[in-house]
């Protein structure tokens, strides 16, 4: 046998295992690293998140990204450069960040990659009748595994696609496993660039548990205050936003989009959700001399909508819901406030560090899952069998050397 083969089926044997969850989303704000002691697998999986950094990204790394970040035209050279050279720049975040917490390297049993998404196309949102589902990440799990000398298993959407799904979102399978509960029906909402939840109502009703994208979160405030105040990623706190006005006119003109009438569970990403979008509608609402304060509040309006309407469609027919958020969204005072306001019949609201995940770790945490799963999951207590979907090992594996 391999012997990387034969050290992946030990791992797989221990009752607990050490994983490194990486998550890189669309806000391209940092690499969240989680590293994450998982006991068990499928229905007994149990973790603790023994250390979590986000390791924020330059601006070096921000621009080079952003060459071809969710755009329908780029140059093929440059994505081809960059597959390399975002998974070894992730490796080295990671010897870093084992450094730092005096961590040996040869104590984890594998890295669970995420990657970097660059392009996300559901059919819904391409105009190619003979193409299905797609979606793009790059950072080569292989560069990552041979930077640390880790096993690392990535590229975890792609058999999510191969088995008829959007490739994302992912979270129904870990926040089943981790956030369910018998005694509390929740929604466990996560808001990065774009806000996604997954509805777990209570008395093991696994029929009625899904996943499903939302809406913008941040990215379309991050996107206007990047271009309109070039010193800074996003709007902190929203001071920006607490300062403006909303637009009705063009909260309004901002619904205008076949992503909202489509039924949950559905996928989108800032291939949509852009500049682009806004200003098509502020053309139809005739609202381009706003101050920017104003359309980073109509911004901000336009997110915690979007996001209160998938929750209250969830919590028409079970009382008492809780919702459990993570995210950056939840940093953001303005987005946070108008959602409890925009949600009168939900219970409460909290964050997830309530139920023991510190809520910017939660998604980093989802993927370490994910590889556990790959690795040590057994179908007869696997998510799928539970909730009836797809039963897929997600996640391809790249040896060090
Ligand atoms: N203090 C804050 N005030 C307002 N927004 C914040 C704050 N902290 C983080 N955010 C928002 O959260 C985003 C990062 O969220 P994250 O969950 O990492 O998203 P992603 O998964 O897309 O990377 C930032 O780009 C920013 O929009
Ligand atoms: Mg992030």
């Amino acid at each position: 046998m391999h012997p990387h083969i034969a050290a992946l089926y030990n791992s797989a044997q221990k009752s607990s295992r050490l994983i490194i969850g990486l998550m890189s989303g669309t806000s391209l704000d940092g690499l969240d690293v989680a590293l994450c002691k998982i006991t068990g697998a499928g229905l007994h999986t149990q973790i603790e998140v023994l250390k979590f950094t986000t390791v924020k990204y330059n601006d070096e790394y921000k621009t080079k990204i952003k060459q071809v970040f969710a755009k329908r035209e780029c140059d093929l050279e440059v994505v081809t450069l960059l597959h390399p050279w975002v998974g070894k720049l992730h490796g080295t975040m990671v010897n870093h960040c084992l450094a730092q917490w005096q961590v040996n390297p040869a104590d984890i049993d594998v890295i669970a990659s995420h990657g970097q998404t660059i392009y996300h196309c559901p059919q819904s949102q391409h105009n190619h009748p003979d193409f299905e589902n797609g979606t793009l990440q790059i950072g080569d799990s292989d560069q990552i595994a041979v930077t640390t000398g880790i096993t690392t298993i990535g590229d975890f959407r792609q058999k999510h696609i191969a088995a008829g799904g959007e490739g994302a979102p992912l979270a129904v399978y870990g926040d089943y496993l981790f956030f369910a509960s018998p005694n509390e029906s929740r929604i466990l909402l996560n808001i990065g660039g774009i806000a996604n939840l997954t509805f777990l109502p209570k008395n093991g009703d696994t029929a009625a548990v899904f996943s499903s994208d939302i809406g913008p979160g941040n990215t379309m405030m991050d996107a206007y205050v990047q271009r309109h105040f070039t010193s800074m990623h996003y709007d902190k706190n929203a001071q920006l936003a607490k300062a403006g006005k909303v637009s009705e006119q063009l909260l309004q003109a901002l619904y205008n989009n076949a992503f909202f009438n489509l039924t949950m569970p559905k996928t989108t990403g800032p291939e949509v959700f852009n500049l682009t979008y806004l200003q098509d509608a502020q053309t139809r609402s005739n609202t381009h001399n706003l101050k920017h304060q104003d359309v980073l509040a109509t911004l901000n309006a336009f997110s915690a909508q979007v996001i209160s309407e998938a929750i209250n469609a969830c919590t028409q027919n079970t009382a008492n819901c809780v919702v459990y958020a993570s995210g950056g969204g939840v940093h953001n005072p303005l987005l946070m406030s108008q959602l409890i306001a925009l949600c009168p019949t939900v219970k409460g609201f909290k964050n997830t560090q309530q139920l023991g995940v510190n809520p910017d770790a939660k998604e980093a945490v989802l993927f370490a899952i994910l590889a556990n799963e790959c690795i040590a999951g057994t179908a007869h207590y696997s998510v799928s069998s539970a909730l009836g979907i797809p039963n897929i090992t997600m996640g391809k594996v790249s040896f060090s050397d």
